[in-house]
């Protein structure tokens, strides 16, 4: 396969993209310029501190390696965020993304995998389609919007191939307990059901007035480790077959915010106190994949999203680290 350049490989989820690359014996190259990955979930590869937005910085590590394909996580992805730093997120999203782009056609790599989002989607009421179409509703998904028309006219100018991919949530942790969740700041709901148990604090449930089917928000939650098989799936496929897609990342399961604190009760057996707050700009009510697309053109479903065993997994990585 060649060397595989991983931006953004200390972070949650290229962490266990990396581990399973290496586990499948590919030479892997990392940068991350730890904004919010941290060096010690680095655990193969060689890594190179340093941000995608150094273009001279990405040109040396280009130059002094045989790079193949790209796995391009690398972003500032908080939603909520992302409306107070504007500019930020455009510049490190689009910007990030235009210099590896420049630096692929320049040096001739054959592949790319973009970690896009469901963010893409905005309000939809049914499962989402990946023809469906865009309109997004925060300024983090309005990014990987454009990111992803880029990859697309790149991909059109200069005949390399892409396979975006738009997780829904992405949560749980390594079935092993070597990786998983770790932010300074963090919004993702189950880490922050986990801190209101350990702090006998109410958890806060942001808005209980949306048109679904108790009020609360329903999301798509697939494990992290299937996210990772599914990049692993993806690159394999690029190498063989020399076509581009969109695929959506989830699991066809709509859970409402009050349904994850309820599994998460049950599953731990304790209880989990919640208080309601207001609503926070940019969420949509309903985010909820069709995965056919992925399972016709790849073969690929999942293996590890239960619910039961997200919460299991991410419970027993939070208490190894808190
Ligand atoms: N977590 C989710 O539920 C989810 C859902 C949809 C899409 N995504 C996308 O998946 C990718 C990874 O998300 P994550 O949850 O692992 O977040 P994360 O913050 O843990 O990972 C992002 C990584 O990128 C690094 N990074 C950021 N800007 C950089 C730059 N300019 N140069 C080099 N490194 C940089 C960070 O230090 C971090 O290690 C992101 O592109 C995100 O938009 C995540």
């Amino acid at each position: 396969m060649g060397k595989i350049l991983v931006t953004g490989g200390a972070g949650y989820i290229g962490s266990h993209v990396v581990k399973l690359l290496n586990l499948k014996k590919k030479e892997i190259i990392i940068i991350d310029n730890l904004s919010t990955g941290k060096k010690k979930y680095v655990k193969n590869g060689i890594f190179f501190k340093g941000d995608i937005r150094n273009k001279s910085h990405l040109y040396k590590i280009f130059s002094n390696h045989k790079i193949k394909s790209v796995i391009h996580l690398a972003a500032n992805c908080l939603v909520e965020e992302s409306h107070n730093k504007i500019d930020e997120y455009y510049e490190n999203n689009v910007v990030g993304t235009i210099n590896l782009l420049d630096l692929m056609v320049k040096f001739k790599v054959e592949n790319i995998i973009f970690s896009s989002s469901c963010s893409v989607y905005g309000y939809k009421s049914n499962k989402i389609k990946e023809d469906d179409n865009l309109n997004p509703i925060n300024v983090y998904g309005e990014t990987k919007k454009v990111c992803e028309e880029l990859i697309q006219s790149y991909s059109k100018a200069y005949k390399f191939n892409y396979i975006i991919l738009r997780y829904f949530n992405a949560c749980g942790a390594d079935l092993e307990n070597n990786l998983g969740e770790d932010r300074e700041n963090e919004t993702h709901l189950i880490p922050l059901i986990f801190k209101s148990i350990q702090n006998n604090k109410p958890v806060n449930i942001f808005g209980k007035d949306y048109k679904t089917r108790d009020k609360t928000c329903v999301r798509d939650y697939i494990h992290v480790q299937d996210i990772a098989r599914a990049h692993f799936k993806s690159l394999s496929f690029l190498r063989k077959n020399k076509k581009s897609f969109i695929f959506n990342l989830g699991t066809e399961k709509g859970l409402s915010v009050l349904d994850i604190i309820n599994i998460t009760s049950n599953v731990l057996n304790k209880k989990v106190r919640y208080k309601i707050s207001n609503r926070r700009k940019g969420d949509p009510p309903y985010l909820v994949a069709s995965s056919s697309k992925i399972k016709k053109k790849l073969n690929f479903t999942n293996k590890y999203s239960d619910p039961r065993l997200i919460i299991k997994t991410a419970w027993k990585w939070f208490q190894s680290i808190n």
